[in-house]
């Protein structure tokens, strides 16, 4: 039996399409052979129109060849497009160029603000000596932060710190009346201390905010940060009693911590109401080392760590008895020697919350 003649038409084209098709050279040539042959107006839609022309009982074989023809196409062209695809990979993989074993770029990262750095330290230091570290809330008493602190009312100490003062409310123990306040230092943590750990020696810092009802420049700002320190032992003979000795040996350990090496030191009588005697700690200028610069306004020295020996009033307050316990505290300015050791000249930098600020300090200088 001789094939009928379409026959021959239909498996030359499919032959020259399948051609073609393994030829093309790109996607897109690969899509225009697509669109002639199997479109709306494609060479192999179109066969299907001829099945008309036949007689009745040809038309099956037909439509099953056309069917086919049509199969075989679409098949050529899936391979094709997949070569394409294989070939591309292949050629990424052999360009040189393109190292994958290279680091990917870096995600963007945080930084350790330098307060919470020089904090982090100043706590490991201090616990090396045995403190604890504690956390008082901002918001205190007036009891706290001032009475207790052998500040009452009339005291001119009161002007010398500038305070947010609440409207009044109940203590959380039901105590009416206190007056409350944004603690102005974290000496309002002190009598809080000693009625927390009462009549046993205690040794203890509690760094936080503070805040003061200030103008803001350069050097001022109405929040910043300190770090309150407190040792209570018993007084000779019941126990080794505590001294400005200790205390020295104290601040130079934290000073020696911070800055990485000794740090020379001196102490000047101060006054503050809660400590007798009191003092103030100067550093030797870090900018000039004592030859005398505009940052020490060329006395050699910098104040920077106001302490002393708890005055007799404050332990009482906090029940303990003068006769028998002594103790001695500090209240570090935190944003005072964090400016120091990064050479920060704006306070207002520091809780500025511009992120620029935060890497270069943390990442250049904080070792
Ligand atoms: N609380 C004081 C202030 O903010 C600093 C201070 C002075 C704290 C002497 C102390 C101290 O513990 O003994 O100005």
């Amino acid at each position: 039996m001789t094939p009928p003649p379409w026959k021959a038409e239909i498996d030359a084209l499919v032959v020259e399409l399948l051609a073609a098709a393994a030829a093309a050279p790109d996607a897109a040539a690969l899509r225009a052979i697509e669109v002639d042959a199997l479109g709306k107006k494609g060479s192999v839609t179109a066969l299907s129109k001829g099945i008309a022309a036949l007689p009745a009982e040809a038309r099956r074989d037909y439509g099953a060849a056309v069917t086919a023809a049509r199969a075989s196409v679409e098949a050529a062209l899936a391979a094709r497009g997949e070569g394409m695809r294989a070939d591309r990979l292949a050629a990424e993989l052999a360009d040189r160029s393109f190292d994958e074993t290279l680091p990917g770029a870096p995600a963007p990262s945080g930084a350790v603000h330098p307060l919470a750095l020089v904090q982090a330290q100043l706590e490991d230091v201090f616990r090396s000596m045995g403190f604890s570290v504690l956390d008082y809330p901002e918001v205190d008493s007036e009891y706290s932060n001032f009475e207790a602190l052998n500040i009452p009312s009339w005291h001119p100490a009161r002007d010398m710190q500038d305070t947010f003062w609440l409207e009044p409310f109940a203590d959380a123990d039901g105590a009416p009346g206190r007056a409350h306040l944004l603690r102005t230092h974290t000496s309002a943590g002190q009598v809080r201390t000693m009625h927390r750990f009462p009549n046993q020696p205690i040794r203890a810092v509690f760094p936080g905010r503070v805040f003061r009802y200030e103008a803001v420049d350069a050097s001022h700002e109405h929040t910043f940060h300190q770090v309150e320190g407190l040792m209570i032992d018993r007084a000779p003979p019941e126990g080794p009693g505590v001294s400005v000795g200790h205390l020295l040996f104290a601040m130079r350990t934290l000073l020696e911590a911070v800055f990485g090496e000794a740090v020379e030191v001196r102490l000047r009588p101060g006054y503050f109401p809660f400590v007798e005697p009191g003092f103030e700690l100067d550093i030797r200028c870090r900018v000039c080392r004592g030859a005398g610069c505009q940052v020490c306004k060329y006395s050699g020295w910098l104040e920077l760590l106001p302490c002393g020996l708890i005055h007799p009033n404050v332990l009482r307050m906090g029940g303990f008895d003068p006769a028998r316990w002594q103790g001695w505290a500090f209240g570090l300015g935190l944003s005072r020697l964090v400016m120091m050791r990064h050479q920060i000249r704006d306070i207002r930098l520091l809780l500025g919350g511009d992120a620029r600020f935060v890497a270069p300090v943390a990442a250049g200088s904080a070792g």
